[in-house]
């Protein structure tokens, strides 16, 4: 027998459909000069992918009363700017990967320039998505969220933290040093979906400000997970290839701090992330499962 699925699991899944929908529509709305480039782009947004970025967005919506179809095009811009920082990630300039979410990279199944273009040309959608006019968002709140969203992956966030972890290569960093690379690549934008979801909200400044000690926590959270799952997760789950960080030569939370003390501080980030959502609302909220999840998933 089937068991009867929880709210939470329904939430999943309805969100997610909810943004794969939105990504279709897109993909097949907008029309490129290129074929080639369109189809790169499709084939890497649709690949498949957690959408766990997109799903903190309408968790937080949800918790602090923000109608979900208010969220629709941050979570798409994100998800894009997400999947963009990815397609990048794989290049043979930066991690040199071939397979990601099951499938060939994005310059495996192109080509290298298809791949870089597709990339550029995702980002610059997501910021095409944020501004257009919107029926649910005013003209302040839009150049609000454009401007949460590009200082997280640019200069001030990812972008930098990805240019920190190839220059670091092969160097014997510390903990603080990588905990800084984390925060900065993968953190940042994390951090972001929670500030983009407040954008529309009545929260207050001393809500916020938990939310956003909430959104550091679990922002850190999520990369030593991913550096875990590098060294212990299965490559058929994770739907990309294991132990590339110690074949790359790259320090990640195992090999500096032991798998152990990885999976303690990831309780530890957990108890804090829990404690500062319980301090910006009492309402009962799926950001409680999420952050759960994040810190649990096998992929
Ligand atoms: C992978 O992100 C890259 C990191 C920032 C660790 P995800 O684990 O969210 O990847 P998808 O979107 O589900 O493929
Ligand atoms: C990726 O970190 C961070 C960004 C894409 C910004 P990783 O390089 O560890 O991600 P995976 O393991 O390739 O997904
Ligand atoms: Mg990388
Ligand atoms: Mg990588
Ligand atoms: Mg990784």
């Amino acid at each position: 027998m089937k068991m009867a699925k929880t709210k939470f699991s329904s939430f999943l899944s309805d969100c997610q459909n909810r943004l794969n929908q939105q990504l279709h529509e897109l993909f097949i709305t907008q029309k490129s000069p290129s074929p080639r480039l369109h189809e790169a782009m499709q084939y890497s947004a649709l690949a498949g992918g957690k959408r766990i970025r997109p799903l903190l967005i309408y968790a937080t919506g949800e918790a602090f009363d923000v109608p979900l179809s208010h969220l629709d095009k941050p979570a798409m811009a994100v998800e894009l700017l997400h999947t963009y920082s990815l397609i990048h990630d794989d290049l043979p300039a930066m991690d040199n990967d071939v397979l990601r979410r099951g499938k060939p990279t994005c310059h495996i199944a192109f080509d290298e320039a298809s791949a870089i273009l597709a990339g550029d040309a995702m980002q610059t959608l997501a910021f095409e998505i944020l501004s257009a006019p919107n029926q649910h968002l005013d003209a302040h709140q839009q150049l609000r969220m454009i401007f949460i969203l590009s200082r997280a992956c640019g200069i001030h966030g990812m972008a930098s933290g990805q240019a920190l972890d190839l220059a670091t290569l092969g160097e014997n960093i510390t903990q603080d040093e990588l905990q800084h690379i984390h925060e900065l690549k993968t953190g940042a934008l994390i951090s972001a979906c929670i500030e983009l979801a407040l954008v529309p909200s009545q929260a207050s400044p001393e809500q916020i400000t938990h939310m956003q000690i909430f959104a550091q926590a679990i922002g850190l959270a999520f990369q030593v997970q991913d550096d875990l799952l590098d060294v212990i997760g299965d490559p058929n789950e994770l739907g990309k290839p294991t132990g590339m960080d110690a074949k790359r030569d790259k320090l990640n939370y195992p090999a500096i701090i032991g798998v152990e003390a990885s999976q303690n501080l990831l309780k530890n980030l957990v108890t804090n992330a829990l404690d500062h959502l319980h301090l910006a609302t009492k309402k009962p909220t799926y950001l409680k499962e999420l952050t759960q999840l994040i810190i649990e998933r096998n992929a």
